[in-house]
């Protein structure tokens, strides 16, 4: 390749100012303003503010054909509309992209109809040029979620994130169009190769043009220091920003992951998409709020678990040093519910597929793509073969689509194959996975991925060098436990295994799981019994926990009336459960000393009280000032406890090292409810999280309270209420019709409003007869 030293970007860099163009070759503008929207059911349009999920505001219900795993909230059909002024130039093209739309939609202007598009979780656009009026034109959207259950989670439904209008001349670089492949050399420099793909829209003619800079001493992408490359392209006169980061990654069979030469344990959550309470409409705020959380507790991976994730939540993973596995399908030719990608996968998985590497391949945070969670195709072995391989690959290869071709397993290894060249194709410098719940090599997708994924099966890790020999391994999905925030099963030694197995009904009734680590489903482990098979075992490459937050729909092992799931380590409503401490005590040097479960119980009842701590060499527990004794955690263990007898008052607990203090923390025993502690967090401009503590009149929080509490606001707008409760039947968003007010019970104790202020925004919270606390947001 031609190397041109770059000098543009050199320049813009010494000066400071790379960003900014007089002269752009795309401009980008939000198109999320102006939407209207309705159910095609409803005669009324009314204005809504987008990214937008319609699914949220409905109530809860059990004949919902989304059913529990959908979250129990209905799809449907919803028609959008955005009138907006342009008077079109000459050589000029304007483009409408949707970062995602669930499901199915299909966009028009003018009337004219530009496209449709199944999944719903692809980023895509339209040109509108040819169909655009001089002055008003009329966008129109339509998406059909009606056919449901098409998704084992909630999906939400609606232009669920942002909506952008672009503008290029005749000559541009295509949109997400620039590849930048950064390689670091053996002395320590780096270079950059650029290819830009061009088209002249008069004469359809497309091409691809190189540009490569050569940086002496780069900066590189590290967790600590995840520093992100802005340079501008300058093609056919006109500039292109591009962001990319230089790092080295490297999967080994025997030593797991290389981040730069150094080997760390990917320490990752799945996560599904969902915002709690704001449901799938994607927020900036509302996802930083979570990745801030996750960081916190030493997560330095995310799976975007299972479909490609909002770009901005690969921007935030790339400057908070995040690094991501980018999942591409939950299905593929077969199906796991009636009505899901499955349906589309044929015509649709190659454009899905390379629309997604394209789109995401200039991000540092993303070192691993994966082409598919759990994919039935993974259980084809030998037996169920009906057609030679010679038969398959014509089938294939003459346009046939992989249904016609029937169910082989020749048939699906050329798939699982022709997904990885796809992926390969694009992007040479990442390795592929796929995350299989079969644990022996004919599970493997046929030789397709790099590195091998286990979903659980730890048992089944002595034999992975013996059975995948020279091949790196990561555990794409683990745990599964199952907990509910602030309950607790004891006693705690007690494992409860729900159901007890996969293929049977669990007939629990209280809609409630442990949040001791004794609380897990048949196919998952503890967190701590994963833990150190991951932290203990070196060719493993680390793994990602089902899951970082809990989410809505999936609300194992319960049915109705419960909504959603319980595997999170965070809650709905984000706030932490126990484990949160488990990972921090282990994942990051931070003190840590975490007591529980809280002291309200009954008098004489045996209360197991646990802690995780770290940088010390012991606990001590003091229960109203008398020892219970020291705990020392042994050689793989994670955490301490004593059995004591409850008495009302207080415990302490106190971490040593070396004899001297590090942490203590007091749990005292709450009396009566007296007052709401409003707790306001922002994690951005927009939006505020109010957490809301019920405490006593001595400011504990009170465990067991259920209270229902009334939010009013001023100058601003409540945008969703939760608590954490798995299977609470209050909405959301308790009234769409005014923002102003909304009603939510504590659930053991705590409560989140989530506000959008505007200036002077004052919050009121109300309980009881005449409990009021107010915030200024
Ligand atoms: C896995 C699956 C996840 C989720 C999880 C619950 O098998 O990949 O999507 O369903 O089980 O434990």
């Amino acid at each position: 390749m031609d190397k041109k030293i770059f000098l543009p970007a050199l320049l813009a860099l010494c000066l400071g100012c790379v960003s900014v163009s007089e002269n752009p070759g795309r401009v980008v503008e939000s198109a999320d303003d102006g939407w209207e929207f309705r159910l095609e059911t409803e005669d009324h349009w009314r204005a809504v503010r987008v990214p937008h999920d319609w699914g949220i505001e409905y109530a809860f219900k059990k004949e919902s054909p989304a059913g529990a795993g959908g979250g129990a909230l209905d799809g449907g059909v919803g028609l959008y509309r955005r009138r907006f002024e342009l008077s079109p130039e000459d050589g000029q093209h304007y483009f409408i992209r949707f970062d995602g739309v669930y499901m199915n939609s299909t966009v028009s202007l003018n009337g004219h109809v530009l496209g449709n598009r199944p999944y719903g979780y692809a980023t895509f656009e339209y040109d509108m040029t040819p169909y655009l009026a001089d002055g008003e034109n009329l966008l129109e959207v339509r998406v059909e979620n009606a056919p449901q259950p098409n998704s084992r989670w909630y999906s939400g439904s609606g232009i669920y994130r942002h909506v952008w209008l672009v503008r290029t001349g005749d000559v541009h670089a295509v949109s997400d169009g620039i590849c930048a492949m950064p390689v670091l050399n053996g002395d320590g420099s780096a270079d950059v190769d650029f290819e830009v793909c061009m088209v002249d829209e008069k004469s359809g003619k497309t091409w691809t043009e190189t540009r490569s800079r050569h940086i002496g001493k780069p900066r590189l992408w590290t967790l600590e220091d995840p520093y992100v490359y802005n340079d501008m392209l300058r093609v056919d006169g006109k500039d292109y920003p591009v962001s990319y980061g230089i790092r080295d990654i490297r999967f080994d069979d025997s030593l797991g992951f290389f981040l730069n030469g150094k080997n760390i344990k990917i320490r990752g959550v799945c996560e599904h998409h969902d915002l709690g309470c704001l449901g799938s409409a994607f927020n900036e705020d509302a996802m930083h709020r979570k990745l801030v959380m996750l960081k916190g507790m030493g997560v330095n991976a995310i799976r975007t678990s299972h479909n490609p994730p909002a770009p901005q939540l690969l921007d935030m993973c790339d400057t908070m040093g995040i690094m991501v596995m980018d999942e591409a399908f939950d299905v593929w030719r077969k199906r796991k519910t009636p009505y899901d990608y499955a349906l589309h996968f044929n015509e649709w998985y190659e454009k899905d597929l390379s629309d997604m590497v394209r789109r995401d391949r200039n991000h540092p945070s993303i070192i691993l793509w994966s082409i598919g969670n759990e994919v039935l195709e993974q259980w084809t072995h030998a037996e169920a073969d009906t057609l030679s391989l010679a038969e398959a690959n014509l089938l294939l290869n003459f346009g046939h689509s992989a249904n016609e071709a029937g169910d082989s397993l020749h048939v699906n290894a050329l798939l699982a194959r022709k997904l990885a060249s796809i992926v390969r194709d694009l992007d040479p410098s990442r390795p592929i996975t796929a995350g299989c719940n079969g644990p022996e090599p004919k599970n493997h997708l046929f030789g397709a991925v790099d590195v091998i994924g286990y979903n659980y099966h730890d048992e089944w890790i002595p034999s992975v060098p013996s059975n995948f020999p020279g091949r790196p391994f990561i555990m794409t999905e683990t745990v599964s436990a199952i907990q509910t925030r602030g309950h607790y099963i004891m006693p705690s030694d007690e494992m409860h295994v729900w159901p007890s197995r996969w293929d049977l009904p669990f007939d629990g009734k209280d809609y409630l799981c442990s949040s001791y680590d004794n609380n897990h489903v048949p196919w998952g482990t503890t967190h701590e019994h994963n833990l150190s098979v991951v932290e203990n075992t070196p060719f493993v490459s680390g793994q990602f926990i089902w899951t970082g937050f809990d989410y809505i729909g999936e609300p194992t092992p319960y049915d109705f009336p419960a909504h959603s799931s319980y595997f999170g380590i965070i809650d709905l409503a984000g706030f932490p459960k126990d484990s949160y401490w488990l990972y921090k005590s282990v994942w990051t040097d931070e003190p840590v000393l975490h007591v529980f479960p809280h002291w309200n119980w009954e008098t004489g009842q045996k209360v197991d009280v646990w802690a995780y701590y770290n940088n010390a060499d012991e606990v001590e527990l003091f229960v109203n000032g008398e020892s219970a004794g020291v705990r020392r955690k042994a050689d793989g263990e994670y955490h301490v406890s004593w059995t004591v007898d409850f008495v009302p008052g207080e415990i302490r607990a106190v971490s040593r090292k070396d004899g001297a203090e590090v942490l203590s923390e007091l749990v005292r025993t709450a009396g009566e409810p007296a007052s709401l502690r409003l707790i306001p967090r922002r994690f951005g401009n927009d939006l505020v999280f109010v957490e809301v503590d019920v405490v006593d009149e001595n400011g504990v929080l009170c465990p067991w309270d259920m209270s229902m509490i009334e939010f009013n606001v001023t100058d601003g707008e409540i945008v969703g209420v939760d608590n954490g409760a798995q299977a609470c039947l209050e909405s959301f968003r308790p009234d769409p019709s005014d923002a102003t007010h909304a009603m939510r019970s504590a659930f053991y104790g705590k409560c989140l409003v989530v506000v959008r202020p505007e200036a002077g925004c004052h919050l009121t919270a109300a309980f009881g007869d005449d409990k009021v606390s107010e915030a200024e947001l």
